[in-house]
């Protein structure tokens, strides 16, 4: 059966590249992006589809009830991939206000409004909520701990994987509830194309592009475990075509990194690829500053559960996957230079005057 697939958050980072997979392997299906284009969302992410005629793009919010009811009914939808997030822990403990009314108010939102739009069909069993989340909601590990699996018990840290972990609670609960088809994912850090500057790995970039100090929090040994956003992709592919409802799935890359190691990396990678560097070698910019509050120290994910039972694993290790994403970066200044506004520059010094 052929789907009509909303995409919230589908103008962000994972939202983007999660709608140009899909377009390009489920030509058939029809796609529709729900995005309040926040600073996050960047209609620029999608310019390969803006002649698509199964692609279509709504501006607004999910919080808007009235909307998202309209949306489902005259779309016809099937599956809700909801990506809609406000998605960094830096922001969270800057404003963590928005955090709530997205991530929590927003889920619950959409968790409602598919509850009454499945209903009216006649609940198919077809129809599939996937709900995208993150490791973070799992909290902090220990160096020798092992990694999360998906009985691990919830602790998060931040205003932001907190207001994660509630939306969680809701997409389980509206299961065990009403048997609404929920499905959660939780991921480990993404990196690739479309990623916007305020994370590390680009935000390291092009701070080297530009010749700007390199701020790498606290002694720089906490651990993230990194995976290629198009390997994330085809694993929600198979979630949603072979995933069973009411489950949760750990997707892990199986790239555990130090940050420091991980800068360092960058580093290497830019001095061969980009031309003409400021400063180089381009290691002289690390520059350790004061760390995030709460910085949780360790995540690493087990997905051994979605390998066992749906058959997907990673693709890319981490030095493939960071060499074409550092030069889609290189090649692509157009994308970020205009995301470097007064607003973004605010916030940074908000963050990084310490
Ligand atoms: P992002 O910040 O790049 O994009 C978020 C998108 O959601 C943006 O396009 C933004 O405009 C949109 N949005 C925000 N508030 C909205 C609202 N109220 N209504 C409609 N649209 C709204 O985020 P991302 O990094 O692409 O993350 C996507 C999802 O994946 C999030 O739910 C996040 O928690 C989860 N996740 C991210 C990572 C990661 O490494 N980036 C890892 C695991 C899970
Ligand atoms: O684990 C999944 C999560 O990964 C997602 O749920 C979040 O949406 C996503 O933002 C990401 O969260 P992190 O906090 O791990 O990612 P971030 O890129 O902000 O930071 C990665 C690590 O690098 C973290 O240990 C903090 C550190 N860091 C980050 C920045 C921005 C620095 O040392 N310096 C920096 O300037």
């Amino acid at each position: 059966m052929y789907k009509n697939i909303l995409v919230t958050g589908g103008a962000g980072f994972i939202g983007s590249n999660f709608v140009n997979y899909w377009a390009q392997n489920h030509p058939q299906d029809k796609i529709i992006v729900l995005d309040a284009l926040t600073y996050a969302g960047n209609r620029h992410n999608l310019a390969n589809l803006e002649n698509n005629p199964n692609f279509s793009f709504i501006h607004g919010d999910i919080c808007d009830r009235t909307l998202v009811d309209n949306i489902l009914e005259k779309e016809n939808i099937t599956t809700i991939a909801h990506f809609a997030a406000e998605s960094h822990v830096d922001r969270s403990i800057l404003t963590p206000s928005a955090f709530i009314q997205t991530n929590v108010i927003g889920t619950f939102t959409l968790l409602e409004s598919f509850r009454h739009h499945w209903a009216k069909q006649n609940q198919p069993q077809e129809y599939r909520f996937l709900h995208v989340s993150t490791d973070e909601v799992y909290g902090s590990l220990d160096i020798d701990d092992p990694a999360f699996t998906e009985n691990t018990p919830y602790a998060p840290n931040s205003p932001y994987s907190a207001s994660k972990a509630g939306s969680d609670h809701l997409a389980r609960a509206y299961y065990h509830t009403y048997n609404l088809p929920t499905i959660i994912t939780n991921c480990s850090n993404n990196y690739g194309a479309y990623h916007f500057p305020e994370k590390l790995i680009p935000l390291m970039v092009i701070n080297i592009l530009l010749g700007k100090p390199l701020p790498v929090y606290g002694d720089g040994q906490n651990i993230r475990d990194w995976l290629y956003v198009k390997d994330h992709c085809s694993a929600l592919d198979a979630v949603l075509h072979r995933g069973k409802t009411g489950e949760t799935y750990n997707i892990g890359g199986n790239n555990e990194v130090k940050n420091i190691d991980l800068v360092k990396l960058i580093c290497q990678i830019m001095d061969e690829i980009a031309p003409d560097l400021p400063v180089k070698p381009s290691s002289q910019l690390i520059t350790f500053v004061k760390d995030r509050l709460g910085h949780d120290r360790r995540y690493a994910i087990n997905s051994t559960k979605l390998k066992t039972e749906l058959n997907w694993q990673p693709s890319i290790n981490i030095e493939t996957g960071l060499r074409e994403t550092l030069q889609w970066y290189v090649n692509n200044p157009q994308w970020w230079q205009p995301l470097l506004s007064a607003d973004y520059q605010n916030y940074y010094q908000q963050v990084y005057k310490k």
